[in-house]
């Protein structure tokens, strides 16, 4: 089951889940689609996943399965406005079903949840994350992510010639939720010369010094990458920024507030560019595409030596597992003290702020 966003990598862990429980154990896999959706609707909705299935899937992007952000059987809608706790009649499916357990591919609000479905109702599960964002704790990287930041990186390479051409400040806003993952690894990528993060309240006086200073110098374009969670240290509020469920960003505008605080101060012609789900969709990047198989394959063989309730991960280059319940932790975001941003400064990255 597929849960939360789609990332690309997602048919890439459902295609090395199959091809080692099917092809290489003989299990029976079946995939629910849809999230939750699949098992709680009636007729069910549920595919057998079999190693004709799993075939040409490794590139796809998006999931054979179908996912969902508003699955929570836990706080169901009730179509009165209000929620209803369904996730006995679910636990209840998934036994009807004759599942022996359920491997949850999704960001943490996924694995928060197959972790309650387990501890709440006995249903064995294992994780395995998944989000462009990059914000689980328990794992280096999710895959997703590099594909992200790759179709960023390209945004800001595009951008670059027009910004040149036009002596314009483009700005760039990229995902990430509260994690300013995507904004900086794209940004030192890009050659961006100012990166704005969720973790770094920005002072826009030091972005249009910024502006001034390579203007000075002939430099008459500026590339910002704003992640789309950053906010004014002066505390203004996101104009259309709004949130749903988990606190999900929907929709942008830190960009277009950091454009406009922009030109208040500095004359010079700006354009915004929202990536928004362009950086979500298409093929997984080579590195996503391993780490997806890899994951998938770990999956199969914790649920071989019975050891349910765990998420795999990446640590250090080497797949292994923790309990769901220490994976299942508040997002991960840029720490201040991470190499990358301290790097990012010495080559003359303007963050907004002194760090
Ligand atoms: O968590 C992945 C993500 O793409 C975030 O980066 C973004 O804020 C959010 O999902 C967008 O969600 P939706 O697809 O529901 O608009």
């Amino acid at each position: 089951m597929n849960g939360g966003g789609d990332a690309p990598g997602l048919n890439a862990v459902i295609r090395g889940a199959v091809k080692y429980g099917v092809g290489g154990l003989h299990w029976q896999i079946v995939g629910i689609e849809d999230a939750f959706h699949g098992l709680m609707e009636s007729p069910r909705r549920l595919q057998d996943l079999t190693m004709k299935t799993s075939q040409g899937l490794i590139h796809r992007g998006g999931t054979i399965l179908g996912t969902s952000n508003r699955a929570d059987p836990f706080a169901w809608p009730d179509g009165k406005g209000g929620t209803i706790d369904r996730s006995a009649e679910l636990a209840d499916a998934i036994r009807d079903e004759g599942l022996e357990g359920l491997i949850c591919i999704g960001g943490d609000g996924s694995q928060h949840l197959s972790l309650r479905l387990m501890q709440e109702h006995g249903i064995p599960v294992v994780g395995v994350p998944k989000t462009i964002d990059n914000d689980l704790s328990a794992t280096d990287f999710t895959f997703g992510f590099w594909s992200a930041v790759g179709v960023a990186t390209e945004a800001i390479d595009r951008l670059h010639t027009t910004a040149e051409s036009h002596d314009r400040v483009m700005l760039l806003e990229v995902m990430g939720r509260t994690a300013g993952w995507i904004a900086l690894y794209a940004g030192v990528a890009g050659g961006a010369d100012v990166i704005v993060l969720p973790e770094i309240d920005y002072d826009v006086d030091r972005i249009c010094n910024t502006i001034r200073k390579r203007s000075e110098r002939g430099r008459h374009f500026t590339i910002i990458v704003v992640a789309e969670g950053a906010s004014p240290k002066s505390g203004e509020a996101l104009p259309a920024a709004r949130r749903h469920g988990r606190g999900h960003i929907v929709t942008g505008g830190a960009a277009q507030t950091l454009a406009m605080l922009i030109s208040e101060q500095v004359h010079v012609e700006s354009r915004v560019t929202v990536l928004g789900h362009l950086q979500r969709g298409g093929s997984p990047v080579p590195y996503d595409r391993v780490l997806a198989t890899r994951f998938g394959v770990h999956a199969i063989d914790l649920i071989d030596r019975g050891q349910w309730g765990r998420m795999v991960r990446l640590r250090d280059g080497v797949v292994d597992s923790v309990p769901l319940a220490a994976a299942v932790t508040p997002p991960r975001v840029v720490d201040l003290d991470h190499p990358l941003l301290r790097e990012a400064v010495k080559i003359g990255i303007e963050l907004g702020a002194e760090i």
